[in-house]
């Protein structure tokens, strides 16, 4: 299968062409240990339509308009980024959208929810019971008869349009300059993993070049091929790993580059208040100048800290993490600290 870059009309779509960037991170630690690592600023491409969820989006937004619908349901909590992005992406392309919420709503509301009410978004809570079902093709059908006809996505925005889209990762990280040995990720449900595995695998093979040297024609050629390691944000995944074999069959790829799951990165378990994790983010905040929020970049960078000054990387080795965004709900953590 040949991949098409897209990549481009995807940023388009989030409003921001020019925006992705790398920034280098410096730090006594990487120095101590020689090892560089860039952080891949997908955080910047904008506030609700950033960081990996316009990968995910766009395979679904796809699917929706060849399929004729012109509605979108999906599932998410109170503070749900995927939520939030489909809300976004509802809005500046006139398609009705609507959200099955987890629980309760909080009686005084919360900034995501004033967000997805101002986008046009209708919410529908479910009680915790009735949302465990949001897999069950018959509550889905059911939602569907009492909507109308509409494009479902499940929470998260985890289907194969999710993770088509993702693919596309791989274009915007072989245009960037210099090379990398390991591509680093936060990981929920693996979905975004799934898709930049299947990208890298797939232009590594585009070439026919069988030693995996990541060549394209619009790009700079690579010597290695990175692999890819997801740092899992959830406590006791032992089924993701299955998932994103079996989403790697349903794309097509028959040779994978390498590619593992992290579980040093669940401090504590999904979405926990974790005080190392807040201190970690606001402590790169201050060096850095760069937000981390608590549930996903925070806990991949604080792992991915932890790895580097256990000396798993060798001198020299160049790591690129992804900042996957997700920056609307920062405040719910931080306001611990301040
Ligand atoms: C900010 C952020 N980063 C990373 C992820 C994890 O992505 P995935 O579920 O594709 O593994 C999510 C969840 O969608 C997220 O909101």
């Amino acid at each position: 299968m040949a991949l098409t870059d897209i990549s481009q009309d995807i940023l388009t779509l989030a409003g921001n062409p020019g925006s992705v960037r790398i920034t280098a991170i410096h730090d006594d630690l990487l120095r101590k240990r020689g090892v560089r690592l860039h952080l891949l600023r997908l955080d910047l491409i904008d506030v609700a339509l950033g960081g990996n969820k316009i990968f995910k989006l766009y395979g679904n937004l796809l699917t929706a308009q060849k399929l004729g619908f012109d509605t979108l349901i999906s599932f998410g909590g109170v503070w749900s980024n995927h939520l939030y992005a489909l809300a976004a992406a509802g809005q500046r392309l006139g398609l009705k959208t609507k959200a099955i919420i987890r629980g309760e709503l909080p009686a005084h509301g919360n900034h995501c929810l004033s967000f997805l009410k101002s986008c046009g978004m209708e919410l529908y809570p479910a009680s915790r019971q009735q949302y465990r079902q949001r897999h069950d093709p018959v509550w889905q059908q059911e939602l569907l008869s009492l909507h109308g006809p509409a494009w479902l996505i499940p929470e998260g925005g985890a289907n194969l349009a999710g993770v088509e889209g993702c693919q596309q990762l791989a274009f915007l990280i072989s245009q960037l300059p210099g090379g990398y040995d390991e591509v680093v990720l936060p990981c929920g449900t693996a979905t975004t993993l799934a898709g930049l595995v299947a990208g890298i695998s797939l232009l590594s093979r585009q070439q026919g070049t069988p030693s995996l040297s990541f060549r394209h024609p619009a790009f700079e050629t690579r010597e290695k091929v990175p692999a890819v390691r997801g740092m899992v944000v959830l406590k006791g995944m032992t089924s993701l790993q299955a998932e994103i074999e079996h989403w790697l069959r349903c794309q097509g790829v028959k040779h994978c580059v390498d590619w593992c799951l992290d579980a040093s990165a669940h401090f504590g378990g999904y979405a926990k208040r974790s005080a190392e994790i807040s201190h970690f983010n606001y402590s790169f905040w201050q060096t850095h100048g760069i937000p981390l929020e608590p549930v996903y970049s925070g806990r991949m960078m604080r792992a991915l800290f932890q790895r580097i000054e256990d000396g798993y990387y060798p001198h020299g080795t160049r790591l690129l993490a992804l900042h996957t965004g997700g920056l609307q709900g920062r405040s719910v953590d931080e306001a611990d600290i301040a």
